[in-house]
């Protein structure tokens, strides 16, 4: 059925987390508006808290009391971080600078991702860090006095990178850290724009440690790229439709979905609309496409990785065949998203390959629909949600619950936009 109409998005994840976090570090009241209202995000306000933070929650309107040079006190609790990877790895950075004694734990899918390559870093800047599982929460930090580093990123991922910046606004000395591709660059964005002393020059992101307290600001939060793009993407599949989304981040880091898909043939319109703490905000126009296959850029994949599981989907339906290297990072997201994608694609009768590094798709075909593994993971019960929508039969999710991770709400929008 067609889709048609105008929407404005619940505020991007990633600078929701962000937000609420570097609010602790002014010194007086962050209003942050559209803030994003999934398990995840309050996930993070729930560990602010528990470190005694000041942070309401009306509606979308998050109110954080900024505390200024020492404001977290010792939580008497472990920090949950239930299934939020971000909360986790940004947590630790941003305690490991003071004298605190906490435990970070996960829940089932949490508890088994990497958690070394934050630890590795934080450890060289002086933060003690002890894990009952090699590597994998529950992770026991003793923070404290910290010193910079010069650190180069295995891998290029915004979690690990923002840890170690959040880290080194509380160092003796400098810290930079060089990345082997660019990832988004949320953090850096805002530290900028709230006054910490951060410079970017090529690969290389230098921060020095922070002498006064960030600013305090009003703000609204850009829509969310990412959970857009489920939109999008339905847009693109089903006939006769036309999809808006107003407010939207457009952060270059954020944007590779848009360039991908319209390099498979999709009519999408981008319309810059203005800025918010540094972020580029507007529109996204979208309408029904005839797609074809290509081999996706690996050096786009960081910029793309949260979207890879619609980009599948679109394959599926593209003339031809995609293929997508470089993105052995898929295997350690809330699930194994390769494992995820293909095996419940091919379920459904679509042509495609796990790779160790990605997958192939050679489409057209049709989808049956019926039953889907979403193994948990928001992205995936929402790629096949979509996938429904242009299935035979109707869609069965084993877990539908785990959409309100990053969007909750979601299933309501698409049925909101069903136009006859
Ligand atoms: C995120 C970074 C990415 C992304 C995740 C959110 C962030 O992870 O997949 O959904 O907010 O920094 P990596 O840092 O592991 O690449």
């Amino acid at each position: 059925m067609a889709l048609y109409g105008t929407i404005i998005l619940p505020g991007d994840k990633s600078i929701s987390h962000r937000a609420v976090m570097l609010a602790c570090l002014s010194e007086g009241p962050s209003v942050l508006h559209n803030v994003n209202r999934g398990a995840d995000v309050k996930q993070t306000v729930a560990i602010l808290k528990r470190c005694g933070m000041d942070v309401q929650w009306q509606e979308d309107t998050v109110t954080v009391q900024g505390a200024g040079k020492a404001p977290f006190l010792q939580p008497q609790l472990p920090l949950d971080c239930g299934n939020s990877g971000t909360t986790a790895r940004l947590g630790m950075g941003l305690l490991a600078g003071y004298p605190l004694q906490v435990t970070f734990t996960g829940d089932e899918s949490l508890s088994q991702r990497p958690m070394k390559r934050v630890i590795v870093p934080l450890r060289q800047m002086g933060a003690r860090i002890s894990t009952r599982n090699q590597g994998y929460l529950p992770v026991m930090l003793t923070g404290g006095e910290l010193w910079g580093i010069q650190y180069d990123l295995p891998v290029p991922s915004a979690q690990v990178k923002s840890a170690i910046l959040l880290a080194g606004l509380n160092a003796q000395s400098e810290t930079s850290i060089t990345s082997p591709l660019p990832s988004r660059d949320h953090t850096e964005r805002m530290l900028k724009h709230l006054g910490a002393p951060i410079t970017n020059e090529g690969k290389t992101i230098t921060i020095k440690p922070l002498k006064k307290p960030l600013k305090y600001l009003d703000y609204t939060i850009p829509g969310d790229i990412s959970g857009g793009a489920f939109l999008i993407t339905a847009a693109l599949l089903e006939p006769d439709s036309e999809v808006l989304l107003q407010g939207v981040s457009l952060n270059p880091t954020r944007t590779a979905f848009l360039d991908v898909i319209k390099a498979m043939g999709a009519q999408v319109k981008v319309t810059k609309t203005g800025e918010v703490v540094g972020e580029p905000v507007g529109d996204i126009l979208s309408r029904t496409s005839s797609l074809h296959g290509i081999t996706v850029p690996p050096e786009q994949i960081p910029n793309l990785q949260d979207e890879l599981p619609l980009i599948a989907l679109l394959a599926t339906q593209a003339e031809g065949e995609t293929a997508v290297t470089g993105a052995a990072e898929l295997k350690v997201k809330e699930s194994d998203r390769i494992e995820a994608i293909v095996t419940n694609l091919r379920n459904w009768g679509a042509d495609i390959e796990a790779k160790p590094d990605g997958f192939v798709v050679r489409g057209p075909t049709p989808l049956t629909g019926g039953r889907v593994q979403t193994y948990h993971d928001h992205r995936i019960a929402m790629m096949m949600s979509v996938a429904g929508r242009i299935a035979k039969e109707p869609t069965r999710l084993d877990d539908k619950d785990c959409i309100g991770v990053s969007f909750p709400g979601f299933l309501t929008i698409l049925d909101k936009l069903e136009h006859d």
